[in-house]
This record gives C-alpha cells, structure tokens and sequence, in this order.
C-alpha cells in the first residue's frame, strides 16, 4: 500500500515537474546570435564574448564541453563577466572579487551570493542560437 501511495506521488511530482519544464521551454524566444563556423572564429574555446539583446547583457563562454549562456551581470555586485576567466573546472570567474560560478546550473561555488542566471544555448547546424525567456 505505501509503495503504491510512494509510486503515485513521484509519478504526480514527475508530471508538475514536467508541465513546469514544458512550460519554461514555450516561453523561450529563440536568437540566432552567430553561423556556426563564425561562432567557432570569434568565440575560441576558452573565450567569453558579451552579446546585447535590447537591454539584455548576455555572456557566452567556448569551454572544452561546448557553449553556455549566461547572464553578463554578476550576482554578487554586478560586475561584467565578460571581462572575467574561464577554470579548468569550467566554472566562470568574475574579474571583481574572484567568485567562480558554475555555467550550468549559475551556482556560486562557495554559495556567497544569488545564482547566476542561466540562458539556454544551442549549436546548431545553421547556428548558435541563443534562448531567452520572454
Ligand atoms: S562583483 Fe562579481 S564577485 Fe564581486
């Protein structure tokens, strides 16, 4: 009976998972930021590049394992990542006061301060594309 009851509700907590996921995804506006081989050119691995979208600062970073997307503005006190490094653990250092921030999930690794905002990037066969919730 309890393993029923345990089975229900990680199938309930999967679908509200999946319905916010779905959700999230639909209010994404999809950008065509470079072409492909462009991308490659002007972002070289290990590189980080600021791209405006309206009043939008975006930071995209070439590591070993592909692109992300980022917010330029650091949480802690809202320096420019951009100007920032790149760690062998493919974390994203500020230049300010050295908080590394992890480019998947935006969180500081000592927890210090907010996450970073985390925006969707996809390499694809016609581009780099850049999705951003509207
Ligand atoms: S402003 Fe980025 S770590 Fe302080």
């Amino acid at each position: 009976m309890s393993l029923i009851l345990e089975i229900y509700l990680a199938k309930s907590i999967l679908l509200q998972n999946n319905c916010t996921i779905l959700r999230k995804v639909a209010q994404l506006k999809w950008y065509r930021v470079l072409g492909a081989e462009e991308a490659a050119k002007r972002i070289p691995k290990g590189n980080l590049q600021l791209v405006k979208l309206g009043q939008q600062r975006i930071c995209i970073a070439h590591t070993d394992s592909g692109y992300a997307a980022f917010s330029d503005i650091c949480p802690h006190l809202g320096e420019s990542l951009t100007g920032g490094n790149i760690n062998f653990m493919n974390e994203v250092i500020c230049p300010l006061h050295g908080y590394r921030f992890n480019m998947t999930n935006g969180r500081e690794c000592q927890q210090r301060t907010q996450d970073l905002e985390i925006h969707k990037i996809e390499l694809r066969a016609d581009g780099l594309f850049l999705g951003v919730r509207r």
